[in-house]
């Protein structure tokens, strides 16, 4: 650790300002108000620092906490301690940590409280604060108070030296003696500035989700937000990258700062350029229909938001999240999950045992190493022979599988393969047994039409009783063999005329407490269930967040498996969420979604790219596909570490020009895999493209082999060269046709 950091550990171990009842007198003002005195504190600089970057935070004389830096690690952060704007304090507040609704701030407020008489006035001033160690994890806990009405922030910032990020939640204390109503209640406030913010996001819908959108940040506030209850990541993300000083994001140069918020309900960002021109991003729960009651003595801890600043453009921020994730934010994160075939769009809901144990047969056969079967296996009374029934009903449709599910799972592990299977435990078919049982559960309001989505209705989260139930339909699926090894969990739509019958009057917490009764469960199935395997699906790309992440394994990132489309989703994907979590699947041409026809390589290269599984029906493959899939699987374990556990370093953006490119390289510099895809035909003039290889170590020389081919499509391929000559354009495969691809395997002597 730095000198500076230690000397700050000890200067600043928990100074608490807690004012005594006296401090709190009361001075009469001429117009006959009576104002509450806030504690005298001195100036002091906070900073939250990692390896390479700083957040400095100030109290201000008045108590006030700011922020003043966002960026680069500057050597003596209290040379901000005089640090002076020349900006009039009657124009709105400064640029303050955790800014209220209340007070001289009239912007978008963190935390917007409403009190019992009616009032909505918030002001935090400084009450102290503490600094703890552990490991690689330098907490900073900052205690803010309202000495009007008693409420309390405590902001709590993790900062993660090596990984060079900064999680931040707040914890909101109700102090006084009647209950509040929160209305907006953010995890966190960034105050960044720049003279340009260039905001990179993502939207789509389903089958396309995850596209790159991004524009200039102009005066006023843009605002991305999910009200859709379940599935909230489906038509945009809650994550963000903000490129500074530029009109574009930037890969390898410049400034940018990116962040995700790890929460699976309904979310808001907002970057709001203020008259200043400084930017303020909030991150959080949506406060839309869920105004929050705190009753007295009551805390409301907010969920993580997660953030990353990097002098090396988008690139270095997404290896900082990557290196968090896989080290703290994803369950088991740098894992090497298993390779698959799922049975989905080989089989649908049409299958018999029989279909099932030559696919598993066929698995095995190819060197795959799990068999996962999909939606179709359960309910006897309204059978799952199809989405219109059965959801709910989560018992062996022995009609179907005579032998039940662990003769199934036997006989992949008797191949050597491990067995997955299929469940969408937050839904329930009107054509179900459930439905009948217990309409109370179904999400609803009175009077009003519980409509139907993919056949389908919501089961009520938000009820304990109801998250005793989804826990036990995958307790009970996992005592159905004792050789399941992975679950996919799907969730197939969204909220309509929210409402449950359990909340009664308290209608406003229903997204919230939704949101909170996925976590209930997952944590008691992660107590009893720790090497299970869990696939977050949610529908393709429905629940893509860092919240969800801390419970489930993988995602998926999409229902699209044409190679082509997931192009664009991956590499979107990819620059929040790491490798190890992006499940992609080689399927059938054409693509059943949009009938794209893609040579079965380009198809394996894609897949390859990620966690590699395989949905198709493999008789159906022709000899010569069988042995270019037998090659690329064996080929992938080879160096699939590096995907898992590697840097990312993006060569070409799909989203720019004519090429799709990326390589991941070990931590030891060592050993790298490279892919190159061509999106677009090169005509003879252009010739092949160069791309540039990074990460590297220049000095070093490594041997490259392009992998799968009998003939490579690089001169170079099977020849040792030095890091500076691939790293400065030596690297130029012939990939001159659409869908060309290549993958090559680096290894140093
Ligand atoms: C969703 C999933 C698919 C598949 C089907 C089954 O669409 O995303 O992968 O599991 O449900 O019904």
């Amino acid at each position: 650790m730095k000198t500076s950091k230690l000397l700050l550990l000890s200067v600043l171990a928990f100074v608490v300002v807690a004012p005594s009842a006296s401090a709190r007198k009361e001075k009469k003002k001429p117009y006959n108000h009576t104002v509450v005195e806030i504690p005298a504190v001195m100036r002091q600089v906070i900073p939250v620092e990692t390896a390479h970057t700083q957040l400095i935070l100030r109290v201000q004389e008045n108590g006030v906490l700011q922020t003043l830096h966002f960026g680069a690690l500057i050597a003596d952060p209290n040379a901000y301690l005089d640090y002076f704007t020349y900006r009039s304090d009657d124009n709105g507040s400064g640029p303050m940590a955790y800014p209220t609704a209340g007070g001289r701030y009239v912007g978008e407020p963190a935390l917007h409280v409403k009190y019992a008489d009616g009032y909505h006035n918030t002001e935090l001033y400084y009450a102290g604060h503490e600094v703890h160690e552990k490991g690689n994890v330098i907490t900073t806990e900052i205690l803010l108070k309202d000495y009007v009405t008693f409420l309390e922030v405590k902001i709590v910032y993790d900062a993660y030296q090596k990984e060079d990020v900064i999680v931040t939640h707040t914890e909101i204390l109700n102090g006084g003696k009647q209950a509040v109503e929160l209305q907006n209640y953010a995890s966190g406030s960034l105050y960044l500035d720049a003279d340009k913010y260039y905001l990179t996001h993502f939207h789509g819908g389903w089958a396309d989700e995850m596209q790159m959108d991004g524009e200039l940040l102009t005066h006023d506030t843009k605002v991305i937000e999910s009200r859709r209850g379940t599935q909230v990541t489906q038509c945009n993300n809650p994550s963000f990258l903000v490129s500074l000083n530029t009109d574009r994001l930037e890969e390898t140069t410049g400034e940018v700062v990116a962040g995700a918020l790890a929460w699976s309900g309904n979310f808001r960002l907002s970057f709001e350029m203020d008259e200043s021109g400084r930017l303020n991003i909030l991150s959080g729960i949506s406060p839309y229909a869920s105004a929050y009651k705190l009753a007295p003595g009551q805390t409301f801890v907010t969920p993580d938001f997660i953030y990353t600043f990097s002098q090396r453009g988008a690139g270095q921020a997404s290896r900082n999240l990557h290196a968090w994730a896989r080290n703290y934010g994803v369950y088991a994160g740098g894992q090497v999950n298993p390779t698959l075939l799922n049975s989905w769009e080989g089989a649908y809901f049409t299958f018999t045992t029989e279909t099932l144990l030559r696919m598993i047969d066929d698995a095995a056969a190819m060197g795959l190493e799990m068999f996962v079967l999909d939606d179709g296996w359960f309910a006897k009374d309204y059978p799952r022979n199809g989405d219109d029934a059965g959801l709910g009903d989560w018992e062996v449709n022995t009609a179907k599988l005579p032998e039940g599910i662990d003769y199934v799972a036997s006989y992949a592990h008797d191949k050597g393969l491990k067995f997955g299977i299929w469940i969408e435990p937050e839904m329930v078919n009107p054509q179900s047994n459930l439905a009948h049982a217990h309409p109370e559960w179904v999400v609803q309001s009175p009077g009003r039409e519980i409509y139907q989505s993919r056949n389908q209705w919501v089961l009520d989260l938000s009820n304990p009783a109801v998250q005793d139930f989804v826990y036990g339909i995958f307790d009970n699926t996992m005592q159905l063999s004792d050789k399941i090894d992975y679950i996919k969990w799907d969730c197939n739509r969204i909220v309509a005329n929210a409402g449950s019958e359990y909340l009664g009057a308290e209608q406003d917490r229903f997204f919230v407490e939704y949101a909170q009764g996925i976590y209930n469960v997952m944590r008691r199935l992660r107590e009893k269930y720790p090497e299970v395997i869990v696939q977050c699906c949610s529908s393709g790309g429905g629940r893509v967040d860092y919240g969800a992440l801390k419970y489930f394994n993988e995602i998926w990132t999409s229902d699209n498996t044409d190679a082509f489309t997931r192009v664009f989703i991956q590499y979107a994907t990819n620059l929040i969420y790491p490798a190890c979590v992006m499940a992609s699947h080689v399927s059938a041409v054409p693509n059943h979604q949009t009938g794209n026809v893609t040579p079965l390589k380009f198809r394996f290269d894609i897949a390859c790219s990620g966690r590699l599984g395989m949905e198709l029906q493999p008789r159906n493959l022709t000899e010569g596909e069988r042995a270019l899939a037998d090659r690329c699987i064996r080929s992938y374990k080879q160096y699939r570490d590096l995907v898992f556990t590697g840097d990312v370093y993006r060569l070409a953006s799909p989203y720019d020009g004519d090429y799709y490119a990326l390589m991941y390289v070990s931590q030891d510099q060592r050993r790298a895999v490279v892919f190159a895809y061509c999106t677009k035909y090169q005509n003879r003039a252009v010739g092949a493209h160069s791309f540039r290889l990074d990460g590297l170590d220049p000095s070093r020389k490594y041997k490259v082999t392009e992998l799968n081919v009998d003939r490579s499509s690089w001169w170079g391929s099977g020849k040792v060269h030095a890091g500076d000559f691939l790293m400065n354009g030596g690297f130029n495969p012939a990939l001159l046709k659409t869908f060309d691809s290549g993958v090559f395997y680096l290894e140093a002597d």
